[in-house]
């Protein structure tokens, strides 16, 4: 991990309730998928080219239409508000000055308008990009969507891993189900079928299908992002029905425990997608060496969940600034380093598995 990200999880560690770092750090079942995660880039390595006269590399890329300072944005992550009191604003602001993509989660504590104004305010143009669980009720989802397309959010990111709950281990022992007093998931504020004033609960369903997905385009032109995305089959489906994105994900390991790394499934997605849509990949990515190893893999971008939590928890919006920048600072150095002109530069060939007798491509 880098250094600068480990010495703000210390910190966060210190600041946070033990329940609430629980909650933020911890994964479903025996956390073996959230350990793969980490473990999975630990084993890559870097072949560095020599001699290309390509560098300095330039880390920005452009995603659905969108300019990106870096191929690092930040992944929806619940409840910010737990880890400081300016929670997602504080996190909207660092985002746009860094000058990349926030995905806002459903169960944000500040409602999306606040959001996208909070990033607005630092930059005009700042892109905000909403995330989805699709409702069993077509209204609430209806009503969602209608919502965060008023706020100014530019792509939905419909998470399609979570049929059900996953079954946090360490929630479950903290007894934490619910919000301290004084915090809620605002988005779920004065939807249909709720009290005025009140909000719903998140609902998960195993019944929702390809179609509800297919409905849920019909009723929005923002593209719209599929999270959590694992099988190259189901890759390949969502290229078909017209999904702008993929993002191949096991949702930190706090879902289907027994779900590969992240980064283990890029390559076979990126190859059944064959570049008819941009791969996003997250989970377990902690500098700039693991971004750029998902790059060579065929992710067009990564995302970053409890690493801008840790920053958020140790020194607000500017400990999200600072893990940000030292991506950023990363990915640049170590592209360079590689040989390489941009995020487009390095091939599936200069990925190999450490330990390996000779040098093993991935
Ligand atoms: C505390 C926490 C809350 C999360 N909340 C959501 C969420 O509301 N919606 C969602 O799609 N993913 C959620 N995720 C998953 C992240 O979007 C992302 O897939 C994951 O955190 C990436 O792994 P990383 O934390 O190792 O970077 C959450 C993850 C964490 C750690």
């Amino acid at each position: 991990m880098n250094g600068v990200l480990a010495a703000l999880r210390e910190r966060a560690r210190a600041r946070l309730d033990p329940v609430h770092w629980d909650f933020y750090e911890g994964g479903a079942g025996a956390e073996t998928a959230l350990a793969a995660n980490e473990a999975a880039f630990a084993r890559l390595a870097l072949l560095p080219r020599v001699l290309t006269g390509a560098g300095p590399a330039d880390p920005a890329v452009t995603l659905l239409g969108e300019r990106l300072s870096m191929p690092v944005l930040v992944s929806p992550t619940a409840f910010h508000r737990l880890a400081h009191p300016d929670g997602e604003r504080a996190t909207a602001r660092a985002v746009a000055a860094a000058g990349t993509v926030l995905i806002t989660s459903m169960a944000a504590t500040t409602a999306v308008d606040e959001v996208t104004a909070a990033a607005r305010e630092v930059r005009p143009d700042a892109a905000v990009w909403f995330q989805l669980y699709l409702q069993p009720e077509p209204a609430v989802t209806e009503a969602l969507v209608r919502r965060a397309e008023k706020a100014g959010c530019t792509a939905l990111v419909v998470t399609a891993d979570s049929p059900v709950f996953g079954r946090r281990t360490r929630d479950d022992r903290n007894g934490f189900h619910d919000l301290p007093p004084g915090l809620a998931a605002e988005n779920m504020r004065d939807l249909p079928g709720a009290p005025p004033g009140r909000t719903r609960d998140i609902a998960m369903s195993p019944a929702l299908s390809w179609a509800d997905l297919r409905r849920l385009r019909e009723l929005t032109e923002l593209p719209v992002v599929l999270k959590g995305v694992l099988h190259p089959a189901d890759a390949r489906r969502a290229a078909d029905e017209g999904v702008a994105a993929l993002l191949v994900s096991n949702h930190g390991g706090r879902q289907l425990d027994a779900a590969p790394a992240g980064v283990e499934a890029l390559p076979a997605v990126a190859d059944a997608v064959a570049g008819r849509i941009p791969v996003l990949l997250d989970g377990g990515v902690r500098s700039g060496a693991d971004a750029v190893a998902a790059l060579a893999l065929g992710a067009a971008a990564v995302g970053v969940g409890r690493p801008v939590l840790w920053g958020l928890a140790a020194d607000g919006e500017a400990g999200v600034a600072a893990v940000l920048a030292e991506l950023r600072a990363e990915v640049e150095h170590i592209l360079t380093l590689c040989g390489a002109a941009d995020c487009h530069g390095l091939g599936r060939d200069q990925v190999v598995v450490r330990g390996a007798t000779g040098v093993r491509p991935c």
